[in-house]
């Protein structure tokens, strides 16, 4: 496996077509917490991007696109304080229960630990459970619940890096 940075928008565009269908597949059995059309996923691609300034990680598996994270360095939480934020994190499902995930995570992770931060924090389905239990067993601790969504939160400080 192999972990890729996209730092040019290029990069986004050449794997268009795969990424788009490595996040359909990701989402397949949860729609409810996803964009279901291929228009829809291309403009969040292009916005999670935009915000990523260096932390857009992509997985390649035997030369196959496996999954990709995008992490955000300059997101403000909640309080108006800023926060490291991952906002997607997406396996193919032929790809998941391999170990793409955890590499990924820990790319994100490392990346806005760089920057500076001290906690990361990411929004998932409530009921997204084997989404909850994987950041549960990464040190992920749950925070507030909004609508369909739950908060969670990794205090850096915690975690050996
Ligand atoms: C949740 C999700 C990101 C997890 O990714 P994954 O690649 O399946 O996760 P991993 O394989 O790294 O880890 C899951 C478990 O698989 C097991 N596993 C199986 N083979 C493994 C291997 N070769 N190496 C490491 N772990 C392996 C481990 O038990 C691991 O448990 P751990 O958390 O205790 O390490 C993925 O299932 C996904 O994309 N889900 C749909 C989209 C989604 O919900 N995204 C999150 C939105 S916030």
């Amino acid at each position: 496996m192999e972990v890729v940075p996209f730092n040019e928008l290029s990069q986004v565009k050449k794997y268009r077509r795969l990424l788009i269908d490595v996040y359909l597949s990701a989402y397949a059995d949860i729609p409810e917490y996803a964009y279901t059309s291929r228009g829809d996923i291309w403009h969040y691609l292009n916005w999670l991007f935009r915000r990523s300034r260096g932390g857009f990680f992509a997985v390649f598996c035997d030369g196959h696109l496996g999954g990709f994270v995008g992490a955000d360095p300059e997101w403000l939480d909640l309080d108006q304080t800023k926060v490291g934020e991952i906002h997607e994190l997406a396996i193919a499902r032929e790809y998941q229960g391999r170990g793409v995930g955890s590499l990924l995570l820990a790319r994100a992770v490392s990346f806005l630990a760089q920057w500076g931060h001290r906690r990361v924090g990411l929004w998932v389905g409530v009921n997204n459970h084997r989404a909850i239990e994987f950041y549960r067993r990464k040190g992920f601790v749950p925070g507030p619940v909004k609508g369909i969504w739950q908060r969670m939160y990794l205090d850096l400080s915690q975690v050996a890096q």
